[in-house]
């Protein structure tokens, strides 16, 4: 018969990265981040938004062990990375927020340079896939003096995978980067995650954010303020606008249209309507009825659904 106490327990799915009571200030100075608690399960993508001097990069130097944490744990696979450094940088891939490269060496010489450090034996076949993978192949023999900035960038995240890394930090990734190698950039980070590989990205570009994330945390003055499916966040929070354009201005919404949430703008030549997809109020095709009977013509219509950016200035506004 089984006894019940010795019945496997389902393990809880681990986090790769688990960031617990994590406060930090430097030399004395006031807290730059504040009691940070956040778990990131394997193979995710989160972003990380935040204002300037949010505290992003510190975190992201913590968890890499560039700075030492204050008071609260990180672990990275299990490992805490402050005893066990070595093996937690091991398994961290950083592309840090400055541009930092040997100007003289060659492509292919840094990024197989950066595996050695790590103590791993060469392996040119993965050195090729990354650097195919990152657009890069052709430059293998270039001198990264006479790359340009976007294509930097990309070397140095060849430099952060050269290694295998199961996490990839990437801070500010896409700063300064044309939009056409911005997609493009995007594109590698989802083959990353295809492979397994989890990614933690931290971006002033909401855009970014809204196209990559599986989660998003928003960081405020050292102290996350906000970690949410985006989807459902979106969902959540997504308000729909609905601008109607008027044949002719009105000088005020008419009273009888107080049911509904207008207001008037251009001139009193466009009304918009602020609605929530979820909600009881009343509808569309009521409001156009009745504007209709009220002898209120309209040019046009446009709809707009409200964006990542929208819902981050709000709260950036509202908890300040
Ligand atoms: N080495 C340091 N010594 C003292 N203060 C520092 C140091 N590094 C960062 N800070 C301070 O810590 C706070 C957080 O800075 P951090 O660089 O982590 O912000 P960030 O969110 O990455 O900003 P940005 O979006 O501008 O990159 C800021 O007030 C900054 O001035
Ligand atoms: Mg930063």
């Amino acid at each position: 018969m089984l006894n019940p106490t010795t019945a496997p327990v389902p393990l809880a799915p681990q986090s790769i990265l688990s960031i617990r009571g994590l406060s930090k200030s430097y030399s004395g100075g006031p807290r730059v981040l504040d009691d940070i608690n956040l778990e990131i399960a394997p193979g995710e993508i989160f972003a990380l938004l935040g204002p300037n001097g949010a505290g992003k990069t510190t975190l992201i130097s913590i968890i890499c062990g560039i700075v030492n944490p204050g008071e609260g744990t990180v672990r990275v696979g299990g490992h805490d990375v402050v005893r066990d450094y070595r093996k937690t940088r091991s398994l961290i891939g950083l592309v840090p927020q400055e541009l930092t490269t040997d100007a003289f060496e060659t492509v292919w010489a840094t990024v197989s340079f950066s595996r050695g450090l790590f103590g791993l034996p060469a392996n040119p076949a993965h050195i090729e896939r990354i650097l195919r993978q990152l657009s890069l192949w052709d430059k293998r023999d270039a001198k990264i003096m006479t790359l340009s900035g976007g294509m930097k960038r990309r070397v140095l995240i060849a430099k952060a995978l050269s290694h295998e890394p199961r996490v990839l930090f990437l801070d500010e990734p896409t700063a300064g980067v044309d939009v056409r190698l911005r997609q493009d950039m995007w594109q590698v980070v989802r083959e990353l995650r295809a492979g397994g590989v989890t990614v933690i990205l931290t971006t002033h570009y909401i855009e970014e954010a809204e196209e990559m994330a599986d989660r998003v945390g928003v960081i405020r003055g050292g102290r996350i303020v906000l970690v949410e499916e985006k989807s459902a966040l979106m969902r959540k929070l997504g308000r729909k606008e609905m601008v109607l354009t008027l044949q002719e201005p009105l000088a005020a919404v008419p009273p009888a249209f107080g049911l509904y949430d207008l207001s008037l703008s251009g001139d009193g030549s466009e009304l918009t309507y602020v609605y929530d997809s979820q909600s009881e109020r009343p509808g569309i095709s009521r409001l156009l009825e009745d504007l209709s009977v009220a002898g209120i013509r309209l040019r046009d219509v446009t709809t707009r659904q409200s964006t990542l950016e929208d819902i981050f200035v709000s709260l950036v506004e509202t908890r300040s």
